[in-house]
């Protein structure tokens, strides 16, 4: 069967990893217990999910003109990526993330740089690209017009356009018409809608204007189908390293099974999250197929 053609429109950083036994207070300092440099991003880290599952992936996005830029690039072009969408944003920075992990979580402060120079025109100019994917995806590291281009192509080639809402922001009624589905986790569903924070996963689900596929971390996924019918797609047992780059995983694995319709789509992805959690760094542990047939064997949901 031909690779499914996958056009992710997002950002591309390098993830400056601390770890520690604790997160610092406010106005405090302390002795970490490593620190490693990965490569990330959302939507590299969704490219890059996708291609090892086996699609032709394009990602179009921006890195400086610097070191950081040509290590993200070289990265991206080792794991099949296509990366001739790529711009180089002369007199900008690349992106990048700086991440505690502690205590079996992580913050994360982004430093956008040359991401937010991909405009609406950089989008515009691969419009061929995403004319012949079979699905596009988003985030929401790169500006908005970017995203809303994205969309608007998406919908006028017929292709399913699949919006990961992160980091989360509300969203205007333009952008929010043209996904035919969301992905968020239950914070950034309430955020998108401007909806109330405490509403249960059910209650944001309900009020989407598109159909939603929300990631509930260690509770797997809730999906709502064409109909409206929501369903529940438990976890898999794991034990986890680093949970960075989770959701990206998910996200990269639904666009990759996509054609398998969404509930397998979401069990697959679900398995491929899972896997991805089990070593540090964003795509250090996302699996390749044989990887996630293996995985699937020997665990249940
Ligand atoms: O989702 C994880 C990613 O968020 C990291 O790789 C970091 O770069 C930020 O974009």
């Amino acid at each position: 069967m031909q690779a499914p053609k996958i056009a992710v429109i997002g950002s591309i950083n390098m993830d400056l990893v601390t770890t520690s036994e604790r997160f610092p207070q406010p106005g405090e300092t302390l002795l970490g217990s490593g620190f490693t440099q990965f490569t990330g991003g959302k939507g590299a880290n969704q490219a890059v999910a996708a291609a090892r599952l086996g699609a032709s992936v394009s990602l179009i996005g921006a890195v400086g003109d610097d070191g950081f830029g040509r290590t993200l690039l070289e990265s991206l072009q080792r794991e099949g990526v296509d990366t001739n969408a790529v711009h180089i944003a002369a007199g900008h920075p690349s992106g990048m993330a700086n991440i505690t992990v502690a205590q079996g979580d992580n913050h994360i402060i982004v430093v956008s740089g040359a991401n937010f120079a991909l405009s609406a025109e950089s989008v515009r100019q691969e419009k061929a690209r995403i004319a012949e994917a079979d699905v596009v995806m988003a985030q929401l590291e790169t500006p908005l017009e970017a995203v809303i281009e994205a969309a608007k192509l998406a919908r006028k080639h017929g292709k399913p356009f699949i919006l990961n809402p992160a980091p989360a922001q509300a969203l205007p009624a333009q952008l929010l018409e043209l996904v035919d589905v969301l992905t968020p986790n239950a914070y950034e569903l309430a955020i998108s809608l401007s909806l109330p924070e405490n509403l249960s996963p059910e209650e944001l689900v309900v009020q989407a204007p598109c159909q939603v596929v929300m990631t509930l971390g260690a509770e797997g996924a809730l999906f709502s189908d064409a109909e409206g019918r929501q369903h529940r797609q438990s976890s898999f047992r794991v034990t986890p390293v680093d949970t960075t780059g989770a959701g990206d995983t998910f996200n990269g694995a639904l666009a990759r099974y996509w054609s398998r319709g969404l509930s397998e789509a979401v069990r697959l992805a679900c398995a491929a999250a899972a896997l991805s959690v089990t070593r540090a760094g964003a795509q250090s542990g996302m699996p390749d197929e044989a990887a996630l047939q293996a995985f699937l064997q020997t665990s249940e949901s």
